[in-house]
């Protein structure tokens, strides 16, 4: 599996510490940047990391900022992009598993670096639920 992460300076430690964590679990990385702590802009980022998802140069994409939320809504514009920002264990999960999520937003500012490697993983281990009502309802979200 590869993954795409992408973050502002809000969420370049948290990117940082997440690549470690996916590398140690076997999965490749895309990072499309930031680089540093150096103030940008989140839309480009999130952007980039649902252009990268949606084109299949990622299997799944990880988006960081201050709280997620700014660059959620930046890769929720590519078509195609699922994107959910999670806060807590139950959302990772159910994002996964009803939602089909196919990029995670995490908040630098939010979360601390072993709760959100908690959640990257049950978001990564937990199977979309498909058949019946979620594949209908993730498939009306991929014809709008
Ligand atoms: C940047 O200061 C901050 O606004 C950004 O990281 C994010 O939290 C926006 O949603």
């Amino acid at each position: 599996m590869k993954i795409a992460l992408a973050a502002d300076h809000g969420g370049y430690a948290l990117k940082e510490f997440l690549k470690g964590h996916l590398v140690q679990r076997g999965i490749e990385i895309l990072d499309l940047g930031t680089d540093s702590e150096a103030s940008v802009d989140y839309p480009v980022f999130g952007w980039a990391c649902g252009e990268a998802v949606v084109l299949g140069r990622a299997d799944r994409g990880i988006v960081c900022c201050g709280t997620g939320i700014g660059i959620s809504i930046a890769a929720n514009k590519v078509k195609g992009v699922r994107c959910a920002v999670c806060t807590n264990a139950f959302m990772a999960e159910m994002c996964a598993r009803h939602n089909d999520a196919n990029i995670l937003a995490l908040g630098g500012r939010v979360l601390g670096e072993e709760e959100a490697a908690s959640l990257v993983d049950l978001w990564i281990d937990t199977p979309f639920e498909g058949g019946g009502r979620h594949r209908r309802r993730v498939d009306a979200l991929n014809d709008m």
